[in-house]
């Protein structure tokens, strides 16, 4: 059985402006990412790819053809809906780190949770939990300046996932790091998607990221120009597949 993706686009397509400043950020896109899976999307400065990211957290709306996150059709629910999924669904890291200075590690990835109703203990719990999920446990009173730009980063991913987001969608998250402290990002990354289950979509400019991505996709001018399969993505249906192959082999 596939399971369904949790991210789907029909034929997307965004324009931005009309007439003679009319410019067609995204064209006639489809592409679909499964609960799990690490997507790198790659191209040229103004290809669409930060577009192509708005468009599946909801923040902007597809001039033409279809998205679907989630389980919600962006193109045909309410407001409160679309803003429900924002927060509880989606996860967004930019390169800039946005992490507010005067907050501790744990206060910033609470705040959200905490404008979102979640009461204080809960927060704290949940945050407590994303910050050790990220590989940052055991310093969550530290403040913002008392951490490398690495960690800082793994502070905003932990706040992109506290709660429970099943989408993360990242917009050059390494930009602003080292080698070292960006290979280390992205393997986390990696990591969150395969163990667990957060679909990713990363935007990059550095090819050696490919080797983490399940599939790579190429956007030139808003169109998807390739597609690579870096790795066969395994869901737990294909394993539960798999057991019940061996176990016939056994019997
Ligand atoms: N809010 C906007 N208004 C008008 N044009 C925009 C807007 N956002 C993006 N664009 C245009 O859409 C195209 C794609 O932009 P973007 O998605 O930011 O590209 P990338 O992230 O690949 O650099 C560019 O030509 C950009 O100038
Ligand atoms: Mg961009």
């Amino acid at each position: 059985m596939t399971p369904n993706p949790i991210l789907s686009f029909d034929g997307v397509t965004k324009v931005f402006g009309s007439g003679s400043t009319e410019t067609r950020a995204l064209d006639s896109i489809t592409f679909r990412v499964m609960p799990g899976e690490l997507v790198a999307v790659m191209g040229p400065s103004g290809c669409g790819k930060s577009t192509l990211l708005h468009v599946a957290g909801g923040l902007e709306r597809p001039t033409a053809g279809q998205v679907v996150t989630c389980g919600r059709n962006l193109g045909d629910i309410s407001l409160a809906a679309l803003s429900t999924m924002r927060r509880c669904d989606v996860g967004y890291v930019f390169q800039k780190l946005n992490l507010i200075p005067s907050l501790t590690a744990v206060e910033n990835v609470m705040l959200p949770l905490e404008l979102d109703g979640m009461n204080r203990r809960q927060a704290r719990t949940q945050a407590l939990q994303a910050l050790d999920e990220v590989g940052l446990p055991g310093v969550h009173d530290r403040y913002p300046d008392d951490f490398s730009g690495g960690q800082q980063q793994r502070i905003a991913i932990a706040r992109a996932i506290a709660g429970t987001r099943k989408v993360l969608l990242a917009d050059e998250p390494t930009g602003s790091l080292d080698t070292l402290a960006a290979d280390s990002v992205i393997e986390l990354l990696a990591t969150l998607a395969r163990e667990r289950g957060t679909a990713v979509v990363l935007v990059t400019h550095e090819p050696r990221f490919t080797a983490w991505a399940d599939r790579v996709v190429y956007l030139r001018d808003g169109v998807v120009v390739d597609e690579a399969v870096m790795h066969a993505h395994t869901t737990a249906a294909d394993l539960d597949d798999d057991v019940a192959a061996s176990a016939q082999v056994r019997s």
